[in-house]
């Protein structure tokens, strides 16, 4: 059987500011998923929040992009923002939704969006990451990791299925165009791309061999689409794994470095990811630090047995005391980079006003 995993979110509402989702939300989606469960179209869903994104997975046989399945995503978020964020005042309701209406995709209009159709293996162990304060190209060094570099993934190795490597598909957000890159034998062109944060973003990882489809991540810029800062994309990402793809340690192993990506306090400064579980997944510290969540499922016809909350483990504690004195060292830089984004990334820019204000005052210098 083909299955769709579709993992949909958006911030349509702060508890409080921008550090999580009141669970109020999560009962309300809950409702909505279940009705359309009853209904046939979703076979299986979780309903989870990572911060203040409320993140909707789910499983159903509609292929990707499927408007029946995005409407439901859609729908479900707008109901929320009017019956729930808005009455209560929660901080920035509805604040990703960006289209005025619904036109048969959510790509594009505000909401994150990582899917992806494949034929259930004899066993589907799916793992599922979603992280908050920081933007898609928080990926890419793990993605990296997991699927090409040896030191990481001992299967790219030891494993004739995965030995010869794995496509990598990176897309420019600036130009809205993609390019397929093979590791090991591109390795260095890709890393030239995918090290520029700002701009090439890894979408979808396959492997070499036979094309099966191994990751898929959420690549929105909301400030490319509105035009302003509006928030930052805080990114989902999907990721199969075993019997000839990177094992669920290999996967979680490339988290075990917290390593700094952009974000954090007003989408502006560079921070260290943490890896968290959900009982952590809330903000605080300058509104972050960033921090990433990984669930694991078991997929049984569509079904997701799970979540198995991954980073809840003490193997990853010293990955987070590690990530609080990065952002403690960081910290200390205030507003100088490079804790700070340069001047040209800075989404909540006032330098074209200071420059403005000060013009007249700037002589030539001797
Ligand atoms: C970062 C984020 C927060 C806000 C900050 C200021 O992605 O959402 O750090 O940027 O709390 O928010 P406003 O401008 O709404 O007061
Ligand atoms: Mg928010
Ligand atoms: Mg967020």
């Amino acid at each position: 059987m083909k299955v769709t995993v579709s993992l949909i979110k958006a911030d349509i509402g702060g508890w409080v500011g921008h550090s999580t989702v009141h669970p109020m939300l999560i009962k309300h989606a809950q409702k909505k998923l279940k009705e359309a469960q009853e209904t046939g179209l979703l076979i299986d869903f979780f309903v989870f929040n990572v911060g203040d994104d409320l993140q909707l997975l789910m499983t159903h046989t509609k292929g990707e992009s499927n408007p029946e399945i995005h409407g439901l995503a859609w729908n479900t978020f707008v109901e929320i923002t009017e019956k729930v964020s808005k009455p209560y005042k929660l901080y920035g309701a509805g604040q990703d939704l960006l289209a005025e209406a619904f036109s048969g995709n959510v790509r594009g209009m505000g909401p994150g969006v990582a899917e992806m159709e494949f034929e259930e293996r004899k066993s589907e162990p799916l793992l599922v990451f979603a992280a908050d304060k920081t933007a898609p190209s928080a990926w890419n060094l793990p993605l990296f990791k997991i699927f090409a570099d040896p030191f990481n993934t001992a299967g790219l190795v030891i494993d004739p299925s995965m030995h010869e490597g794995f496509k990598f598909e990176v897309l420019d957000t600036i130009e809205g165009k993609a390019v397929i890159l093979n590791t090991p034998e591109e390795m260095y062109d890709l890393l030239a791309l995918i090290g520029s944060y700002e701009r090439y973003v890894i979408r979808r990882v396959w492997r070499k061999k036979d094309n099966l489809i191994a990751a898929s991540a959420s690549v929105t810029r909301l400030s490319l689409i509105a035009g302003k800062y509006v928030g930052k994309d805080d990114p989902v990402l999907l990721v199969r794994a075993q019997h000839g793809l990177p094992a669920v340690g290999e996967v979680l192993e490339a988290f075990a470095f917290p390593h700094l990506v952009e974000g954090w306090m007003r989408g502006s400064h560079f921070g260290p990811l943490m890896p968290v579980a959900l009982k952590n997944a809330k903000c605080t510290r300058f509104d972050g630090p960033p921090r990433v969540v990984g669930l694991g499922f078991q997929l049984y016809n569509g079904k997701l047995l799970g979540p198995n909350d991954l980073f809840d483990d003490p193997a990853f504690d010293y990955t987070r005391r590690n990530a609080q004195a990065i952002a403690d060292y960081i910290r200390r830089h205030g507003p100088f980079e490079p804790h700070r984004l340069s001047a040209e990334e800075m989404e909540y820019t006032t330098l074209p006003g200071v420059l403005e204000k000060l013009k007249d005052r700037f002589k030539a210098a001797e």
